[in-house]
């Protein structure tokens, strides 16, 4: 990976794109791949920080006037009259893309750029391009560190501290592998100090540490959360034709599903009425497939109120579950992101980071199963729900009798009952209507009954409790039926027709 995008740098540079936007956190990497393009292309790179100036200083073509100018409106300037074979890389030059100023001489630059052998490359952590450069600059974004190079740099680790008595790195190829595949998604420094801790702490590098240490990264990040899966399909209750498609799909991230000729799922959308297992089921795909889940707060990504911000959250929570990959990434109450989409005229920011999001989701390659969960398909963009999106969207509608009875034993066997002494029929007849949430709800609130009267759980307890339940359906049956045939037509039901 850093071979090829260097070789997508030179690319550019050599096609005279005047102005290159590199996103990354890593400005070693950066600097590297930079330097490798302007050693092939036979240029003098010249680097910026606002605390250092420019290194080496570029001498001026025209004569050295005297300047009082500040030093982001400085460098510009000495840019702009710089000698041809030059690559200029400035580092994090963001925060100076607010001043009309400094636009209006980046503009400049770019027409005047583009004739000559010059390349001005901008570096950065974050996406902050105004809207009147959008057309002036182009965004690459630095990929994380690939298997390829943490390899390398595991084995650099390894030959530098392989001579110390004080530590023990003898590794069988297996567990290299193990380790590499536990520093994905991070940034190399993050490796660099994951690998440090791990040397001192257990004398060794060991990929569980690695991996402790990316869940605190990932966390951190804001967006993305490492889920530890707490339910298995077997705790889903009903839903059977959704279970079967995803039992059929338990070994398709396989390499012997690959090497098959089956192309990797997509993911798909669950779609339906409230407390009825959705977010449940989501979390126990990542069961069945033992693959690591990632969960990402949609709400979040709308919350930077810069221009750019908003889709950089979304580009970097897509590179690391990309990074992570194969893996489930999660994305609960689709319709809180994405909502505000549909009816008023929001910014383009919101629509720009729906696009990258939709772009990425039609072309993606990487072994990302998405779960994606919904309440409300009015508010759902339409592009959203067209076909080729999503493998499948699946309609979970309210339990019918026999799930719901498979929903109290679920629970009942939860909580250490024996279901044989409740009469499971005669519960699920007793709560039509009731959603797997209120079924649980159910099974709780009997418990409390019997605990106050210091008795064991009986049948009369769970029956009193659901006549006290008011169910959600009953308030909301206009916007359940309008829901339900809305998605007869479009999408596929979760479960058998059975009640
Ligand atoms: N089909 C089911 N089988 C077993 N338990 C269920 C089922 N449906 C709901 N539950 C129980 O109710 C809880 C809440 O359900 P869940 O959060 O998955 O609903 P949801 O469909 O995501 O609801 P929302 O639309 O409000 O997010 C679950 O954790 C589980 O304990
Ligand atoms: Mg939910």
């Amino acid at each position: 990976m850093a071979v090829d995008i260097a070789r997508e740098i030179e690319i550019l540079v050599r096609a005279k794109y005047p102005i290159l936007y590199l996103v990354s956190w890593e400005e070693r990497r950066v600097e590297q791949a930079i330097q490798t393009v302007a050693k092939s292309l036979n240029r003098t790179l010249h680097t910026w920080t606002i605390t250092q100036g420019a290194k080496p200083p570029i001498s001026r073509a025209g004569i050295a006037k005297p300047t009082t100018l500040s030093p982001e409106l400085e460098i510009l300037a000495q840019i702009y009259d710089a000698p041809e074979g030059t690559i200029f890389l400035l580092r994090d030059f963001h925060p100076y893309m607010k001043d009309f100023r400094v636009i209006r001489l980046l503009r400049d630059l770019a027409i005047r750029i583009r004739s000559k052998t010059q390349t001005l490359i901008l570096t950065g952590p974050v996406l902050t391009l105004p809207s009147d450069l959008e057309k002036d600059i182009c965004v690459l974004d630095f990929p994380l560190p690939d298997a390829e190079d943490i390899g390398e740099f595991v084995d650099s680790v390894i030959a530098s501290v392989k001579s110390d008595p004080k530590v023990d790195v003898q590794m069988t190829p297996l567990e290299r592998e193990k380790l590499v595949k536990a520093a994905q998604g991070l940034t190399l420094d993050e490796i660099e100090s994951t690998f440090a801790r791990s040397l001192v702490e257990f004398r060794t590098l060991k990929p569980d540490a690695v991996v402790r240490e990316k869940r605190q990264i990932i966390r951190k990040s804001g967006l993305l959360e490492y889920y530890e899966p707490d339910a298995e399909l077997r705790d889903v209750g009903g839903m059977e034709l959704l279970k079967e498609w995803l039992e059929k799909r338990t070994e398709s991230f396989t390499d012997r599903a690959k090497e098959f000729g089956i192309p990797s799922p997509k993911g798909i959308l669950l779609l339906g009425v409230q407390g009825c297992g959705k977010s449940l089921t989501a979390k126990a795909v990542a069961a069945q497939w033992n693959l690591p889940l990632l969960r990402l707060d949609v709400g979040r990504i709308f919350d930077g109120s810069l221009v750019g911000l908003t889709e950089k959250n979304m580009r970097s929570a897509i590179a690391t579950a990309e990074s992570i990959a194969p893996c489930i990434l999660w994305m609960d109450e689709l319709e809180k992101g994405f909502g505000g989409l549909k009816g008023s005229g929001d910014s383009g920011t919101t629509s720009r980071t729906f696009a990258t999001f939709l772009t990425w989701m039609s072309e993606k390659t990487a072994p990302v199963f998405l779960v994606a969960t919904a309440n409300d398909v009015s508010q759902l963009p339409p592009e959203m729900l067209r076909k080729g999106r999503f493998d499948e969207i699946f309609f979970v509608d309210l339990p019918g009798l026999a799930e719901r009875e498979e929903i109290f034993r679920i629970h009942l066997t939860k909580r250490k009952r024996d279901t044989k002494k409740f009469k499971l029929k005669a519960l699920a007849e007793a709560t039509d209507g009731f959603s797997g949430a209120e079924i649980e709800q159910v099974v709780v609130g009997g418990l409390y009954l019997a605990f106050a009267e210091s008795r064991e759980l009986a049948q009369k307890d769970l029956i009193a409790e659901a006549k006290n339940v008011v169910p959600l359906s009953v308030m909301m049956s206009e916007d359940i039926a309008e829901l339900r045939e809305w998605a007869s037509l479009r999408t596929r039901p979760a479960s058998k027709n059975n009640d």
